[in-house]
């Protein structure tokens, strides 16, 4: 068997790791209180001491030996349903009941003959030979005390470990391209999605993100899933088909909630992997057994433990009466990033704007009619719960570029590695980072929608509240509250050397914070007075001591779309940047830009560059002048540089008037021919050319006798 550990380094692991048996047993409870007694057992003494300090702070929340959601309903963070109860009630009655708890379902249909085998397992993942991400407990990460490492294996490789001597592995990641389920009511980002396809500007064949929001899991007896909150502000929905898990849920014992920017960087106060030195929580568990169905609350601190070999299925969605959590949860998730969660899904955000939208449609265009069962995932108004809910997901969706993890990444950097110098320009210079181009505009137009539902609330609704707190102007203050606390948890964090986004520093958050309050003079304006709001919490402060009260004479008509261009008034200064040079590069590129580092040229380098082209060009200029003074000589002085005596010493008389007549052809500067022999009558004489091209002409000897009249022998023909 290999396995590739961090998908890099490969591991061949030849001897099965020895495990160590925990010396004593627990005993836990479903919903219904039964109990359940296991033995754990782990590949190393570290991950059996964590898991007992785990079992003591659930014990700790025991009243008289039995867990709270038996004893003490009332105040357990855990909640009951029936199957049956569950599938007759309403999607507003069932949120209600998912509001403040952790709510788990029984008695529902399961598959009996199902068992931990390849037919089970390809119910979760198509293929056994499919390559999958595993965690491997047997192997602790490098560099870490307590991290099982993440390898790279099969489907199989669970199937061979699952057994008393094998390696405790646990399947992650198995993202379904189909629910298999229908859908569910109460879902409001599915519903959302439904009811807002060709509304405003959103297309009818949009594709839903199923394998983003429905996923397997294949695990093994005794996997720990260590202290985390599930990613993007999600609610989750789990569910067993095989095999038995432990789920503990953090329950906060004193006023600090999960809220506060401070709970989790608490080193004193929490821990993710086992008993914290000053304890401020406990606890709660329950057992997941097939036909039982966990619907947990965002930004819930959790721990999983594996009693069985378990197969089974899960989801994540949205809830309009939980966004204050969702926003929270996300927060988190932005600033402590793997150090609080364990990944993260790009299209939650999509679902968050098509809700927001969805907002619109409905509570300020009254485009929802009574009868639609989409009306109840509207947030109740006339509350202040609705009202803040409502206010969290418009901070959500104007913070979109902000808290996005892409927005601190240059195009194609991976999540390690350091920008290059053309990367960095084009993120200096336009802006142009990891987020694409028509998600940019997603994020304007949607940040348009959440900036006028704000201006909404600000002009029909009054609010009021405790005279030190911020009701006077909630909306901008409020808003001003989530910006501060967020920057003040990033600089925190980052001297604690916490990771966070890849990439983000408190330096550029600041300026993406600043940037973002261009977008509205009136959240600029409430940004001065952040000294006044508390920016230590992403909760308000005292909810229940707000009221909110409607002005009755608003009317839809002047709140409708399309009443302003939403992608226009939710542009930031950088998105408009981005859209300028965005617009450039598409009227300048070619297929191939960008495809290695260019560097400017220096400035020696330009200097350089200009003599040597000034140079060039004064040379240039000399040579052309000589040229043109030489044409002029020439022309001046053509006929020196041109024969104009032919002079022809010839032995015999036969040829030398054709050859002259071809010579003075060529040669048309030829005046005159001399002709010159060795015979001693005829030794020299003088002939016109145009007497040549006549034959008008007398040969004279040099004694000035005409040679014609010689008789001479040696008489010569032109
Ligand atoms: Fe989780």
């Amino acid at each position: 068997m290999i396995f590739i550990i961090n998908f890099v380094e490969k591991f061949e692991c030849k001897e099965e790791a020895p495990r160590i048996v925990c010396d004593r047993s627990f005993t836990v409870y479903d919903i219904d209180g039964n109990p359940h007694e296991f033995t754990p057992e782990f590949h190393h003494g570290v991950f059996n001491d964590r898991f007992q300090e785990f079992m003591e702070l659930v014990y700790d929340g025991y009243i008289e030996g039995r867990p709270p959601h038996i004893v003490d309903p009332q105040n357990s963070c855990l909640a009951k349903l029936h199957h049956q109860d569950f599938s007759t009630m309403s999607a507003s009655d069932i949120q209600n009941k998912m509001r403040h708890k952790q709510v788990v379902v029984t008695g529902l249909p399961f598959d009996e003959k199902m068992q931990f085998d390849a037919k089970g397992l390809r119910t979760v993942v198509g293929s056994m030979t499919a390559q999958i991400s595993i965690t491997d407990f047997s192997v602790i990460n490098p560099g870490t005390d307590c991290v099982p490492s993440v390898v790279s294996g099969h489907v199989n490789d669970l199937l061979e470990n699952a057994s008393s001597t094998g390696k405790i592995l646990n399947g992650l990641d198995l993202p379904m391209w189909s629910s298999y389920r229908p859908s569910n009511n109460y879902e409001t980002d599915a519903v959302a999605w439904n009811f807002t396809r060709r509304t405003h500007r959103i297309p009818l064949h949009g594709p839903f993100p199923t394998q983003d929001r429905e996923w397997g899991i294949a695990g093994l007896k005794h996997v720990l899933t260590f202290l985390h909150i599930d990613c993007d502000g999600f609610n989750t929905r789990y569910g067993t088909k095989v095999g038995r898990k432990l789920w503990a849920f953090l329950r906060p014992r004193d006023s600090k909630k999960l809220s506060s920017i401070d709970f989790y960087m608490d080193e004193d106060g929490f821990s993710l992997s086992g008993k914290p030195k000053d304890i401020k929580y406990d606890f709660e568990a329950v057992v997941l057994r097939p036909g039982d169905e966990l619907h947990m609350l965002p930004n819930s601190a959790h721990w999983v433990y594996g009693i069985d070999d378990v197969i089974a299925q899960g989801g994540h969605y949205y809830s309009s009466y939980l966004m204050q959590e969702t926003l929270q949860g996300i927060v988190h998730a932005f600033v402590l990033n793997k150090f609080l969660t364990n990944t993260e899904h790009i299209p939650s955000r999509h679902l968050l704007r098509r809700i927001l939208i969805f907002y619109q449609v409905g509570l300020i265009e009254g485009a929802i009619s009574e009868d639609d069962p989409a009306l109840v995932h509207l947030p109740n108004v006339e509350t202040m719960e609705g009202v803040l809910n409502i206010i969290c997901l418009a901070v959500l969706i104007i913070l979109g570029n902000v808290l996005d993890f892409r927005t601190y990444s240059t195009p194609n950097q991976g999540e390690d590695d350091e920008a290059s110098p053309t990367q960095r320009t084009l993120m200096d210079t336009g802006d142009i980072n990891a987020i694409p181009n028509n998600e940019r505009i997603a994020y304007c137009y949607a940040r348009g929608v959440a900036l006028h539902i704000l201006k909404w609330l600000r002009s029909c609704a009054t609010f009021t509240g405790p005279p030190d707190g911020l009701a006077d102007d909630l909306i901008s203050l409020f808003f001003v509250q989530i910006l501060a606390s967020l920057s003040d948890y990033k600089s925190l964090a980052e001297a604690k050397t916490y990771g966070g986004v890849p990439h983000c520093t408190s330096h550029l958050l600041s300026k993406q914070i600043a940037n973002v309050l261009e977008v509205d003079p009136i959240l600029k304006a409430a940004w001065v007075h952040k000294e006044r709001v508390p920016s230590h919490s992403l909760g308000l402060k005292e909810e229940e001591k707000y009221n909110v009260e409607w002005r009755r004479d608003w009317e839809r008509t002047s709140w409708r779309a399309p009443s302003v261009d939403f992608t226009l008034a939710g542009q930031t200064p950088f998105d408009i940047k981005y859209f300028e040079a965005t617009k450039l590069r598409i009227n300048s590129e070619n297929a191939n830009m960008i495809v290695d580092v260019v560097k400017p040229p220096r400035k020696k380098a330009k200097l350089l560059l200009y003599a040597m082209c000034t140079l060039y060009n004064i040379l240039t200029i000399i040579l052309q002048s000589i040229s043109l003074i030489a044409i002029l000589l020439f022309k001046i002085c053509e006929p020196k540089y041109f024969a104009s005596k032919l002079v022809i010493v010839w032995q015999h008389s036969s040829s030398r008037t054709s050859f002259a007549n071809y010579v003075c052809g060529m040669m048309p500067s030829i005046t005159q021919i001399s002709i010159q022999t060795d015979s001693v009558i005829l030794s020299h004489c003088e002939i016109n050319v145009e007497d040549l091209a006549r034959s008008d002409y007398t040969e004279t000897d040099d004694d000035g006798s005409r040679a014609s009249e010689s008789g001479s022998d040696n008489e010569q023909e032109l």
